[in-house]
């Protein structure tokens, strides 16, 4: 499953908010997007995503043309393919870690359904092991981010949309979470991660950098 991006570009009430890029991510590979806050990663990562449409330029998946998908086909696409850990987390507070990492709960007292050998699985590579019911709004800001990560993992899905994962983690559940990206990476997904996090970006098989041309390094 690869993703391309081909002259990407998103301009907002006139105003460029990201020049055009072209980028290919393929399987089995970290991709960062990095730059300095505001250079549009965010905006590349939701385009990339089919979370927003560029105002120019292709997204391509599987070498077909998603850029025009309907609303029915891009939520096939985030239902089936796609995982994403994005900025706000999208956790539900009031339900438990569990449910949060499964989204699925019964309707009869809320307990969590899903493959609760994968839950614990996730939750002991995130450092979450037995959290399985607490509830989401007792964790910290940097568990949260971890359990947005449990999740995703969780989904095996064939891409992974990944927004700052880094962000209010100290250096060894940074080190945690990029360890994550990459075995995500060695099961054979597309991972696309835009952070400011340099040493995450080293973890990465390609680098493209907003504003200069996209940079290979080896992984
Ligand atoms: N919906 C929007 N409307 C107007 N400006 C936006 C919108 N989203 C992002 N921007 C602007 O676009 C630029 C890039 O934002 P973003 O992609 O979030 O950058 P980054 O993730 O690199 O910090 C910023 O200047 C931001 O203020
Ligand atoms: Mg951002």
């Amino acid at each position: 499953m690869s993703l391309r991006a081909q002259n990407v570009a998103v301009a907002i009430g006139g105003r460029t908010i990201l020049p055009p890029v072209s980028l290919s991510c393929d399987p089995g590979r970290l991709t960062a997007l990095i730059g300095p806050s505001g250079s549009g990663k965010t905006t590349l990562l939701h385009c990339l995503g089919l979370l927003q449409r560029p105002t120019a330029g292709r997204i391509i998946v599987d070498g077909e043309d998603a850029t025009e998908w309907s609303g029915r086909r891009r939520r096939r696409f985030w239902a089936e393919d796609a995982g994403f850990v994005l900025q706000d987390y999208g956790l539900i507070d009031e339900d438990s870690v569990a449910a949060n990492v499964t989204m699925r709960t019964s309707l009869l007292r809320g307990r969590p359904l899903g493959d609760a050998d994968r839950v614990a699985e996730v939750l002991a590579l995130t450092g979450l092991d037995g959290r399985q019911a607490d509830p989401v709004v007792q964790l910290s800001g940097g568990e949260k981010q971890r359990l947005g990560v449990a999740r995703a993992l969780y989904r095996r899905s064939r891409f992974l949309f990944v927004d700052e994962p880094t962000a209010s983690l100290d250096a060894e559940n940074r080190r945690l979470i990029s360890g994550l990206l990459r075995l995500a990476c060695e099961r054979g997904a597309t991972v696309v991660v835009a952070t400011h996090d340099e040493e995450l970006a080293t973890v990465a098989d390609v680098t493209l950098a907003l504003g200069t041309l996209p940079e290979e390094e080896s992984a």
